[in-house]
C-alpha cells in the first residue's frame, strides 16, 4: 500500500493537482479549500472548518482524510460526549488494567461540530491536539504520528452550542471559511452518484500519501530554506498585529512558528524549496486572523489583519538562502512552472484570490486567480474559503488557556 502512495504523484507540485482531482470526485467547488487542507497536513496542522449547515463541511473532511490515505476516525459530538470517548479510558480486565483507546487515537481525527460539545470534552481534544499525547488515569499515552484533528463547526448554530474561547483556537494551524459553491457546482452535484440521500463516491478517492507519504513530505518541509529577511517579515508581520488599535490581544509567538509552517508547506507545494514573502502573505489571513482577540466593536479581525499587512513593506528582492550552508546566497528565481494557485512574488497589497470558474469542455472544471477586490467577490457571491472575509465577529470572552 505504502509503495502504491509512494508512486501516486511525482512531487509535491503533482500532489496538490492530484489532491484537487481525487476530492473532486465528491466535493464540487471547494479546491482551494483542499489546497489549504493539504497545506495544513504537510505542516502537521490541526484545521478548524467553519461554515453553514450543508456546505460540506463533513463530507470535504472525510474526503481529505481518505485522500490523505492514513488511519482515520469520525466523532461526532453531543452535549453527551465525555472526555473518555475522546482519551479512552483503563478499565480493570482479568484483575489487570487495561487501555481501551479514544477517538483520538488515529492519524485523521475528523471532530465533528466542535462547538455543540461541553468545554470539558472540547479542552480534552484540544490538550490532545497540543500535547500529541494523553494522560488516562495517571498514565501517559502518545498519538499516532502524525496526528491532525479536522474539526468542523457550524457558526450559525445559537442554540445549545459551547463557542470556543480564542486563545483555544490559537491550537489550530488555520481556521478555513466554507461557503456554499457557486450555482454551477449545484448543478454538478445533483449528477454525483448518491445511495438515497448519501454520497456515494468516498471508496472512488485514491489515497496518496499514507504515513510514509506524510512523513516524505515532513523530511522535505525541514529542509525548506528562509532567508532572513522573510523571517524578519514574518515576526514583524505578527508582532503589529499586537500594535493595531482595538485588537487587545495579537498574534502569539505559537502563532508566529504556524505562519512559518504554514508558509514552508505552501512553497513545497508551489514546487519550490524556498519560502517567499508570498507563501507568507498569502498563508496569513487563514493562520492569523482566528487568533486576534479583539475589543472593539468596530474592528473586525480582517481589518485588523489587513492593516498590519498593509503597514508593512515587503522585503526586496528575496535572498534565497541555500539548503547547504556553506553555499553562496542566490537570488530567488521567479517561478514558471508553480501551479495557478502558486506566486512568487509579493503584490503590493495581498489581494484576495478570485476564483474564476471555467469549465474545460470535458466536463471538468478548474479555477484560475485572478486579482478581484473582496467586494467583487461578495457581490458575485463567489467567495468560497474566504481569506479576508470582512464580515465582524462577535467580541467574546478572553477564555482560559495560554497562548
Ligand atoms: N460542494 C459539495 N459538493 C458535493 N456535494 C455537496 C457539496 N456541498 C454539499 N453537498 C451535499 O450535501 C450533503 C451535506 O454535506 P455535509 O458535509 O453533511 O455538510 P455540513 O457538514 O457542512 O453540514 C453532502 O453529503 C453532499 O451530498
Ligand atoms: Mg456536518
Amino acid at each position: 500500500m505504502a509503495l502504491l502512495m509512494e508512486a501516486a504523484y511525482e512531487s509535491l507540485a503533482d500532489l496538490r493537482e492530484r489532491a484537487k482531482a481525487e476530492v473532486a470526485k465528491v466535493v464540487l467547488g471547494q479546491d482551494r479549500a483542499v489546497e489549504l487542507m493539504l497545506v495544513a497536513a504537510l505542516a502537521r496542522g490541526h484545521i478548524l472548518l467553519e461554515g453553514p449547515p450543508g456546505s460540506a463541511k463533513t463530507l470535504l473532511g472525510r474526503a481529505v482524510a481518505h485522500m490523505l490515505g492514513a488511519s482515520f476516525k469520525r466523532i461526532q459530538f453531543t452535549p453527551d460526549t465525555t472526555p473518555q470517548e475522546l482519551t479512552g479510558q483503563t478499565v480493570i480486565k482479568g484483575g489487570e488494567p487495561t487501555f481501551y483507546p479514544g477517538a483520538v487515537f488515529a492519524n485523521v481525527l475528523l471532530a465533528d461540530e466542535i462547538n455543540r460539545t461541553p468545554p470539558r470534552s472540547q479542552a480534552a481534544l484540544l490538550e490532545a491536539m497540543q500535547e500529541r499525547q494523553v494522560t488516562v488515569d495517571g498514565r501517559a499515552h502518545r498519538l499516532p504520528d502524525p496526528f491532525l484533528v479536522i474539526a468542523t463547526q457550524n457558526p450559525f448554530e445559537h442554540e445549545g452550542v459551547f463557542v470556543l474561547p480564542e486563545a483555544q483556537l490559537d491550537r489550530f494551524l488555520f481556521k478555513l471559511e466554507l461557503h456554499y459553491p457557486d450555482a454551477e457546482f449545484e448543478l454538478g452535484m445533483l449528477n454525483l452518484p448518491h445511495n438515497g440521500i448519501a454520497p456515494d463516491m468516498l471508496g472512488e478517492v485514491k489515497p496518496l500519501l499514507g504515513v510514509v507519504g506524510l512523513d516524505r513530505a515532513r523530511d522535505e518541509l525541514n529542509t525548506t530554506t528562509v532567508s532572513e529577511a522573510v523571517g524578519r517579515y514574518v515576526v514583524t508581520l505578527a508582532r503589529r498585529t499586537r500594535e493595531i488599535p482595538g485588537v487587545e490581544l495579537g498574534v502569539s509567538s505559537r502563532g508566529i512558528m504556524h505562519l512559518m509552517s504554514a508558509a514552508k508547506a505552501n512553497a513545497r507545494l508551489c514546487g519550490r524549496d524556498h519560502v517567499t514573502v508570498t507563501d507568507v502573505r498569502d498563508m496569513a489571513p487563514y493562520v492569523l486572523r482566528h487568533r486576534l482577540i479583539i475589543t472593539d466593536p468596530s474592528v473586525s479581525p480582517d481589518g485588523a489583519l489587513q492593516q498590519a499587512l498593509d503597514s508593512i513593506p515587503a522585503p526586496v528582492p528575496t535572498a534565497v538562502p541555500s539548503a547547504e550552508p556553506t553555499a553562496a546566497t542566490t537570488l530567488a528565481p521567479p517561478s514558471t512552472s508553480s501551479p495557478c494557485s502558486c506566486r512568487t512574488h509579493p503584490r503590493s497589497r495581498t489581494q484576495i484570490p478570485s476564483i474564476d470558474v471555467s469549465d474545460t469542455g470535458n466536463g471538468v472544471r478548474h479555477r484560475t486567480f485572478a486579482p478581484r477586490s473582496q467586494q467583487d467577490l461578495h457581490r458575485e457571491g463567489r467567495l468560497r474559503v474566504s481569506p479576508l472575509a470582512g464580515r465582524p465577529r462577535p467580541i467574546r470572552g478572553k477564555g482560559s488557556g495560554g497562548v
